[in-house]
């Protein structure tokens, strides 16, 4: 058991999509979900929106630019299912667990997420049965933080 990873609460589910408006057309008018206030996080090259889904969330998130990384993603893996985000107490302690423990990490220190407050890591897909797994702790937002 890794010290400081439990208890995680699945936090969201990360969906990547070509047009944010698009899809919070479906999520929020078709199937109803609340939430999705859509936001830019320039340096993540992200624009993305928070649907409500009890204690949990779906986290919609498009490119910003037509020519950065999040585009690539899309053009070389297509729309769909990302990433899970689990919810920690305590990140820094999370992730030395993970990587005492041999987890391959994609961050080696926790770095802002899309939001303020957000302190997120992201854990390698190989060592995390096939799926890219997100660490986030929420903490109050800060001053000039990233919205
Ligand atoms: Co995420």
């Amino acid at each position: 058991m890794i010290p400081g990873l439990p208890p995680a609460r699945l936090h969201h589910v990360g969906i990547l999509v070509p047009d944010l408006m698009e899809a919070l057309r479906f999520y929020r008018d078709t199937l109803g979900l609340s939430g999705g206030e859509p936001h830019e996080a320039a340096t993540h090259d992200i624009r993305a929106a928070l649907l409500d889904l009890g204690e949990s969330h779906l986290e919609l998130f498009a490119p910003l630019t037509a020519d950065g990384p999040i585009a690539r993603a899309l053009a070389k893996r297509g729309a769909g299912m990302h990433h899970v985000c689990y919810e920690v107490d305590d990140i820094t302690a999370a992730l030395a667990g993970c990587r005492d423990a041999g987890v391959q990490l994609i961050d080696e220190r926790p770095r802002p997420g899309l939001h303020a407050g957000w302190q997120v890591a992201f854990l390698h897909p190989r060592s995390c049965g096939g799926v890219l797994t997100e660490l986030v702790e929420i903490g109050a937002p800060r001053p000039g933080g990233e919205r």
